[in-house]
């Protein structure tokens, strides 16, 4: 009974001190198992306290529980130092480094023109509206007075979408005109609008067209509008847009929705750059009545211009993008040029 008792102290610093010193977190483990562990030393020598009398049991089984306990401690304080010292860097860190910077996203070039155009507009009055992209034949076509036999009214310019039999066919528009129709019938004049949005026509994809691509469409009615007023306004806006060395023309046209129509020319030092004297640009007119009989609108009492461009011919002339299917590839090597 002497030798066991004896033999409880020695042990326990021994297995504490290997335990302390055990470098890492494996070599833990190891010397866990080497002293308390089935075939441990420790474990051994409680293992010894069935061969002590029934008398002697109590007070060694007593000793021995306790060195356990301070063992079974020292192993878990040890565990925690040595997986906190795992935790931490290795190299040597400087606190007072910037920051790693998160990259932010940006606008995509289109939207920031679209953006920049609705800016140019609001400071002179104007409001956005929108409407569907899914649209219908009256509000594409017949309300703006384009007859059934035009063109751009066969399959081969307009998308059609498959519908039930027997209903109006429905499609996706070919211009952001239909908006204009729409507009008019929800409210009286006066009327001051822009609508930026998508259109879509049957056209195969190539440098400069693609099926999808973007417009705004401006509206202005009230009474007394001119000529002048839309050539004022569509200058204020190129200018605010591209710079003040921009120059705007008109060229007769024919629109069915305008009378008299024109296509608007553009020209500033990237147009002479690429080696033209204009570039077209826009359509645009002053309101046809029939539009506004059609809409329930007097003719006799009011006035009105509109006019259409599409985005992408700005933004490529802005940014000298020479290829319009660049802008719907989401390449981040090329957007984040903008
Ligand atoms: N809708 C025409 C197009 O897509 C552009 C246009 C021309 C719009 C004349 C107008 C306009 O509002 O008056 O080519």
């Amino acid at each position: 009974m002497a030798g066991f008792l004896d033999d409880i102290e020695p042990l326990k610093q021994a297995a504490l001190a290997d335990l302390s010193a055990a470098p890492d977190l494996a070599a833990l483990e190891q010397t866990k198992g080497t002293w308390i562990g089935p075939n441990g030393r420790f474990t051994a020598l409680m293992k010894q306290l069935g061969t002590l009398t029934k008398e002697e049991r109590p007070a060694a089984g007593k000793l021995i529980n306790a060195a356990k306990v301070e063992l079974d401690a020292a192993l878990s304080a040890r565990r925690e130092d040595l997986e906190l010292k795992a935790a931490l860097p290795k190299e040597p860190t400087d606190f007072t480094l910037p920051g790693r910077r998160r990259a932010a996203g940006k606008l995509h070039p289109l939207t920031q023109v679209t953006d920049d155009i609705v800016r140019a507009f609001r400071k002179i009055g104007f409001a956005v509206a929108d409407g569907p992209e899914i649209e219908d034949e009256y509000h594409c076509f017949d309300a703006l007075n384009t007859p059934a036999d035009h063109p751009a009214r066969d399959s081969q310019d307009t998308f059609y979408l498959a519908g039930a039999a027997g209903a109006k066919p429905a499609l996706l528009r070919t211009h952001t005109s239909s908006v204009q129709i729409r507009v008019m019938k929800s409210q009286p004049p006066p009327v001051r609008i822009i609508v930026p949005g998508r259109v879509y026509r049957r056209d195969n994809a190539d440098a400069t067209h693609n099926p999808t691509f973007h417009q705004i469409e401006g509206l202005y009615v009230d009474k007394n509008v001119t000529v002048g007023d839309l050539k004022g306004t569509v200058e204020f806006v190129f200018k605010e847009l591209m710079g003040s060395d921009v120059k705007i023309r008109f060229r007769p046209h024919y629109f069915s929705y305008t009378e008299p129509s024109y296509e608007i020319d553009f020209t500033n030092a990237l147009v002479k750059k690429m080696g033209k004297d204009w570039l077209e640009i826009a359509g645009c007119g002053m309101v046809h009545p029939q539009v506004f009989e059609n809409v329930g609108y007097d003719p006799e009492v009011w006035t009105g211009w509109a006019f259409g461009f599409g985005i992408e011919r700005i933004a490529m002339l802005r940014y000298g993008i020479n290829d319009i299917r660049l802008f719907y590839e989401n390449d981040a090597r090329f957007l984040k040029q903008f």
